[in-house]
């Protein structure tokens, strides 16, 4: 097979997917899969027109990645690719839209309120806040409805630092998603289908060196450490990748996803978020849990290669 590995992008996430590509591209060319990079730009179309690959990698993140864009028109140019279709991957991208589906299946999520940026100036941004701190506590986090790798959000600890970390978030998106703090282990279980249906790598632990999963913590050696698999009791381990593989199959995801949770103190999961296209960096969660999970990375993307090409 023919695999061409897009990255790069215009979204926040653009270095970040620049390394989860050349990450992809080495592996499977260890594999021995005829594999390029690409950046994805205006000179894709002619190229896939001219040279269509027998399937795509996604190692883009953020918008055109996860929204759903980049998968319409690779259907358009009836090029197959890993991952899931494009209206699920816009579903899942957009937090507010995920978690709504998520709770109306009685999945764990934490409460949130969703505000658009606009609606937020109209009816006044203390009154707006009041209510969301009496409605759902303090701590809060504060993130963008759609965004990744940390870019854009904040803990709130303090009513008088929720501000802040709403002008922080729309600098990101124009819609915020103020959500319950749940206090506890991180904790991301990916997840993988091979044919046979999805299922759950070991979980895996997280870490920040300094408390907080930013960015930083995210991307620079050293600032964070990992268990893979997670610390957790048997009994909580089964639950936490139980729950992960409903909210995969809640949304309808497909081949790989990367579902991030809370473990709180009296051992329950609650769902943050799912990935339609997890980060594989040198320092990014899937390509540990895979390895945790006694798995080759290279052999496993060229079987998820080999079932997206047919
Ligand atoms: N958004 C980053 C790439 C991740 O989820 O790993
Ligand atoms: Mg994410």
């Amino acid at each position: 097979h023919h695999v061409l590995v897009l990255a790069g992008g215009l979204s926040y996430e653009r270095d970040v997917s620049l390394r989860s590509g050349r990450r992809v591209v080495d592996a499977l060319r260890g594999a021995g899969v005829d594999t390029d990079l690409r950046d994805a730009d205006a000179t894709l179309l002619p190229h896939l027109a001219a040279d269509p690959p027998d399937a795509v990698v996604i190692a883009l993140h953020g918008a055109t990645g996860e929204d759903g864009s980049l998968r319409g028109v690779l259907d358009l140019c009836g090029v197959p690719y890993v991952g899931c279709d494009a209206q699920t991957s816009r579903l899942a991208w957009d937090k507010p839209s995920a978690k709504s589906v998520l709770r109306s299946l009685d999945i764990p999520t934490p409460d949130w309120v969703a505000l658009p940026h606009d609606r937020f100036s109209e009816l006044g941004a203390v009154a707006v806040l009041d209510r969301i701190v009496s409605r759902l506590g303090l701590p809060l986090m504060v993130k963008p409805a759609q965004g990744g790798s940390g870019l854009g959000a904040s803990v709130v600890r303090d009513a008088a630092a929720l501000p802040a970390a709403m002008v922080s978030c729309f600098a990101y998106d124009s819609t915020a998603l103020v959500e319950r703090y749940v206090a506890g282990t991180d904790i991301a279980v990916s997840i993988v289908d091979l044919g046979s249906g999805p299922q759950a790598l070991p979980p895996v632990e997280i870490v920040p060196v300094n408390g907080v999963y930013d960015y930083a913590a995210r991307y620079t050696a050293g600032l964070t450490t990992w268990h893979a698999p997670a610390r957790l009791p048997a009994d909580v381990s089964e639950a936490v990748s139980s729950v992960a593989l409903a909210a995969h199959r809640a949304l309808g995801l497909r081949d790989l996803s990367r579902v991030d949770l809370i473990v709180d103190p009296s051992g329950a999961p609650h769902v943050l978020e799912v990935n339609v296209s997890p980060g594989m960096t040198e320092t990014s969660l899937l390509p540990l849990a895979v390895q945790a999970g006694g798995l080759d990375f290279g052999k496993l993307l060229a079987g998820l290669v080999g079932q997206a090409a047919g």
